[in-house]
């Protein structure tokens, strides 16, 4: 350990990107392989788009010059599909209520660093979740309060949760984390976990985040107006087919997004990705095409997998599926799961191994169908 070093991020791994993260290396056709572990959409941008956004390389963007650090132009845009898409009776976001990250991943950091850096406040999570809250604030030494899931639905024990906030103290939790839907389960929040964030009091900042709006179309923005401790968070790398160049939003009111502003770094965002994430919400029409098709082959996923007497398949109101083997049907879950994952990625199946089981990326039919066979072929190759 070097000698300058917090002794505390000793402990702590570095996160690891998934196989093939690597877009700088040529991908031979023979390794293709179906990548199915991170929710991404399937589909690469459509040509057209493509084309547009290398001409905008080409005749717009100047490289030696620094981006827009206002944000102004995609914040405008943001502002009007927020508007749109939440079917809101008049243009109620301005970009005053927008901040713009370099994924969402950075407004998180900024969201730890805002409300609880410096012993002032500890955060809570309902596991499983995404993990990314929990990381994040420990690499800045905030404590994590983490809370249970009821298994059948995985809504959060709310009573925990409670329990939580009205105990913990030194320091006191400042933000709660809900995914809406949750990652890696696929549930939207019930109404009863709807009802206790809202019991909340106005001390806690209650971040929702929005990460597969576009899938669930279920949202909580038109509730931000009168909730001043609430923050929603989007992204445009999952629906919008833009992971590769990291940005990502919340939507707040304008004194919170104030203080993001002042947290976030001046450039934080390429100018290449404003510009792309600007187009992409100019075409959102043609880009979100394919999601009807992503929830017919849902469907198609879940009801097969289903068909597998061994397998727990959940309902999901997004891009994915998790499952577990059911209790009983081997002798050791956590290595039958192990066993299962590693047969997949021998196949070139990638799916996420996460609280005992697999969530698995709703793919192109094609993917689906391999992930179908592959699946039923190394159960029944553990079942011998
Ligand atoms: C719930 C949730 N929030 C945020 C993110 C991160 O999104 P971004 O790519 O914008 O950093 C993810 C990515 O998987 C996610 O699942």
């Amino acid at each position: 350990m070097l000698p300058f070093i917090r002794s505390d991020l000793a402990q702590f791994t570095a996160y690891k990107p998934h196989p093939g993260s690597d877009t700088t290396q040529a991908v031979q056709p023979s390794t293709k392989i179906d990548r199915l572990d991170t929710n991404e959409s399937p589909y690469d941008l459509p040509p057209q788009i493509k084309e547009k956004l290398a001409l905008t390389y080409e005749q717009v963007i100047e490289t030696n010059r620094y981006p827009d650090g206002g944000h102004e132009r995609l914040k405008s845009a943001i502002a009007e599909y927020v508007n749109d898409s939440a079917q809101l009776l008049s243009s109620v976001f301005t970009t005053a209520n927008i901040s713009v990250g370099n994924g969402s991943d950075e407004l998180i950091r900024s969201i730890l660093i805002a409300s609880c850096l410096g012993g002032e406040g500890s955060v809570l999570v309902a596991q499983p979740t995404f993990s990314m809250y929990a990381i994040l604030a420990q690499t800045l030494g905030i404590p994590v309060v983490r809370v249970g899931r009821n298994e059948a639905n995985f809504e959060i024990d709310l009573q925990a949760a409670q329990l939580a906030i009205e105990q913990t103290q030194h320091p006191p939790i400042r933000a709660v984390f809900i995914v809406h839907p949750n990652s890696p389960t696929g549930n939207p929040l019930t109404t009863a976990e709807l009802a206790w964030i809202k019991s909340l009091s106005e001390h806690i900042l209650v971040v929702i985040d929005e990460a597969y709006f576009e899938f669930s179309q279920n949202t909580l923005v038109g509730e931000l107006l009168q909730r001043p401790n609430w923050l929603v968070l989007r992204t445009f790398s999952k629906a919008f087919r833009l992971a590769a160049l990291r940005v990502g939003y919340c939507l707040a009111h304008p004194e919170l997004i104030a203080i993001l502003e002042k947290v976030r770094l001046p450039y934080n965002l390429p100018s290449f990705s404003l510009a792309a994430a600007t187009v992409a919400l100019q075409n959102r029409t043609l880009l979100l095409e394919p999601i009807p098709q992503t929830l017919t082959e849902r469907a198609k996923l879940i009801q097969a997998l289903s068909q597998d007497s061994t397998l727990q398949v959940w309902k999901s109101a997004t891009n994915f599926v998790y499952i577990r083997l059911k209790p009983n049907s081997f002798s050791s879950q956590d290595a039958a799961v192990k066993i299962v994952n590693q047969k997949l990625k021998a196949a070139g199946t990638l799916v996420r191994e996460i609280n005992g089981g697999l969530r698995i990326t709703v793919g192109t039919p094609e993917e689906n169908t391999r992930t179908i066979n592959r699946l039923q072929a190394a159960l029944i190759s553990l079942k011998r």
